[in-house]
């Protein structure tokens, strides 16, 4: 049985791909630091999969904490989500933001090299593309100076893996996510923002909740079919299982190049005012929402080609938006009651 170390691996992300690797048949240890997770996860965790993780709470910057962890623990690969990820708060903080996402990065590459672990999949962001000349958006567009210093710091993350594979012979893949909502279909894991929500969907799902008023639209001018911004939403239940591929892809010496990158995401465009429309009709809400002007450090529309990770890594996003929005809501509604 291979043993996977998942950073990170209460978050979001991480604990739908925990529940994934379980269930994907891999060991898998958790190191987290709880900065952005709550440690209850790892029970939800065991309650969908009948599997308790090994954890460890730990802070990646802590180089002798993360030295130590390496000594004891013999893993085959690493998934790398660990990591701050509030756009705006980068633009106030960037020191923490290079200091955490960077600087830990390094430590832990440090470790895998000092421990021969060569397989890395890093939590990447269709960000680095900024807004692209062409959508769908492929592998080839090239990347934009970031917008902000979290945007930098994926960019910056990239590289350094990608020089490190270069110099060590290790491999690694860069998943770009683009927008991961919803939640695990059992609703015992999904997204737990902290405070006003920053992203869309957590949002719609507060408003329709009555914890906020109303869902502020940002823009409605932009050079779109209904003039408001375009994303691709992917179920975050998908994406766990774009990690298993890319992993798999590396476990079984399939990668072309030590280290390679890929696009996540649906291949669907759809507009605010399109989430608004379908959040209502797959909840039955009638969400409060008005108009305002544009979130500075918007893109006008972003969306995935998806064919490098059909082709290459065998992995195809199944799950609907209507299902997506509709976990979502789900798991609002669950923790409103709790
Ligand atoms: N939006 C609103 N109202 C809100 C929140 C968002 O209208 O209250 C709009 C935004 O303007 C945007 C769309 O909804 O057009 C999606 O916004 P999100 O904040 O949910 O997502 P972003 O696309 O801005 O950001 C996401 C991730 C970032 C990542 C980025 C890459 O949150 O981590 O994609 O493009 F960097």
């Amino acid at each position: 049985m291979k043993k996977i170390l998942v950073t990170g691996g209460l978050g979001f992300i991480g604990s739908h791909t925990v529940v994934e690797l379980q269930k994907s048949g891999f060991d898998v240890v958790i190191i987290d630091d709880l900065s952005n997770s709550k440690i209850e996860v790892l029970d939800s965790i065991t309650e969908i999969t009948g599997i308790k993780p090994e954890f460890q709470k730990l802070d990646l910057r802590e180089k002798t904490e993360v030295q130590n962890f390496f000594s004891k623990h013999k893993v085959d690969g690493v998934i790398h989500f660990a990591a701050f990820k509030a756009v705006g708060e980068s633009v106030q903080k960037p020191l923490e933001y290079y200091e955490n996402n960077i600087g830990s990065l390094v430590y832990l590459l440090q470790e895998m090299r000092n421990h021969n672990i060569d397989n890395l999949i890093f939590s990447s962001s269709c960000t680095v593309y900024g807004q692209a000349n062409s959508l769908p958006i492929t592998e080839n567009a090239p990347t934009k100076p970031a917008e902000s210093p979290y945007g930098n710091t994926k960019q910056i993350g990239e590289e350094i893996i990608k020089e490190s594979c270069k110099a060590y012979n290790m491999n690694a893949i860069a998943l770009r996510y683009f927008n991961p909502i919803g939640a695990h279909d059992s609703i015992k894991i999904g997204e737990l923002p902290i405070g006003v929500p920053q992203n869309l969907i957590p949002y719609v799902t507060q408003t329709a909740a009555g914890i906020r008023e109303e869902l502020s639209v940002f823009g409605d001018d932009y050079d779109t079919p209904d003039g408001t911004a375009i994303r691709d939403y992917i179920h975050v239940v998908d994406l766990a299982k774009a990690h298993i591929a890319g992993l798999n892809r590396l476990l079984q010496n399939k990668n072309s190049k030590g280290f390679e990158y890929y696009n996540v995401g649906t291949g669907i465009g759809t507009s605010v005012l399109e989430i608004i429309k379908t959040f209502e009709k797959c909840s039955g809400e009638k969400l409060n929402y008005k108009i305002v002007g544009r979130r500075e450090g918007d893109i006008t529309s972003a969306y995935a080609s998806t064919s490098n990770a059909n082709d290459e890594l065998n992995w195809k996003a199944e799950k609907s938006l209507e299902e997506a929005l509709l976990s979502a809501w789900k798991w609002q509604q669950k923790r409103k009651q709790e």
